[in-house]
């Protein structure tokens, strides 16, 4: 059933990864209902067909072009946000990354850990001005692969024996993880955490082909699965749930990690040394 309209004018809402999959029907979504959205992608020209689709049904948006996998290129991107816009109500943190063989970015960090972990931890930090400003939600589209995630404290790097599950494993646990401990220190904002459910989308380009087709036939649409990330931006409902991770619209128990304020604060130590901030 499609909810009814929210009206989110004179909202404004920043949403990574828009130029495809979920974060699109995101972008699209948001500003459907009324929100000016800032359209995050690694170019412009990759999320050009998003701001021409908003811009077609009516709606408000402006690219942000920065490469999640370089912190200079974050510092930048977010600081060329703040000089816009003094208020953030919303930043929707749903780009991400599943590898191939071992990547190592710019910086020094292996990339599923740079874009699923460290991105949106250096991002979020450097918007808190306006966020704080809003009174502002942070979503982050983990998933339900982090229950299974283990924080190998000692190489989260993954320098030995690198998988691609476990690293994505890892980074979306150390994302649950860092939201939880982001919640509590800062409460006047709300930040969440979620699964989207399984979703038809790109994400699977580096699995062996047969999972992307037997996902590309059977599992959702992206605009069905952006339907719980863009809710949770921006409906009255999910106001007051700061701290939570849900598994769509259902807030869930995550990982035992996630619930121990202990290694949540040990690794946003850790985070903030790696972002430099
Ligand atoms: N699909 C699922 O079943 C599923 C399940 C659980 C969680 N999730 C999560 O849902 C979120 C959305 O993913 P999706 O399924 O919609 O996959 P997708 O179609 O692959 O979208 C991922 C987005 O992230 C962007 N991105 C990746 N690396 C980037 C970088 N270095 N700099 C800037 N942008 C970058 C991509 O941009 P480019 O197009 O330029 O590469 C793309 O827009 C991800 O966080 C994913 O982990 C997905």
């Amino acid at each position: 059933m499609i909810p009814p309209m929210t009206d989110l004018a004179g909202k404004t809402m920043l949403v990574t990864g828009a130029g495809g999959g979920m974060g699109r029907e995101v972008a699209l979504a948001l500003a459907l209902r009324g929100a000016f959205v800032i359209a995050h992608g690694r170019s412009a020209q990759r999320v050009q067909a998003t701001l021409e689709a908003i811009a077609h049904a009516g709606g408000k948006a402006e690219a942000a072009a920065f490469d999640l996998a370089s912190l200079q290129s974050i510092r930048d991107g977010a600081a060329l946000v703040v000089s816009r816009h003094a208020r953030l109500d919303a930043l929707v943190n749903n780009a991400g990354f599943w590898s191939g063989p071992r990547e190592v970015t710019v910086d020094g960090f292996e990339k599923t850990w740079a874009v699923n972990t460290l991105a949106p931890f250096a991002l979020w930090q450097a918007l808190l001005k306006p966020l704080r400003a809003a009174k502002g939600r942070v979503v982050n589209v983990a998933s339900l692969e982090h229950k299974n995630g283990r924080i190998r404290w000692e190489d989260l790097q993954r320098e030995r024996g690198f998988g691609a599950r476990p690293a994505y494993q890892q980074s979306k646990l150390a994302l649950v993880m860092l939201t939880n401990e982001l919640a509590r220190r800062e409460p006047g904002l709300v930040a969440m955490s979620l699964h989207p459910g399984v979703i038809a989308t790109e994400l699977f380009r580096n699995m062996p082909w047969i999972v992307g087709l037997v996902i590309g036939a059977f599992c959702p649409s992206p605009q069905k699965g952006a339907r719980c990330i863009w809710r949770l931006a921006a409906e009255a409902e999910f106001a007051g749930t700061t701290g939570a991770y849900f598994h769509r619209f259902k807030k869930q128990l995550p990982h035992k990690d996630a619930r121990d304020p202990a290694s949540c604060a040990r690794l946003w130590a850790v985070v903030a040394k790696q972002a430099g901030t």
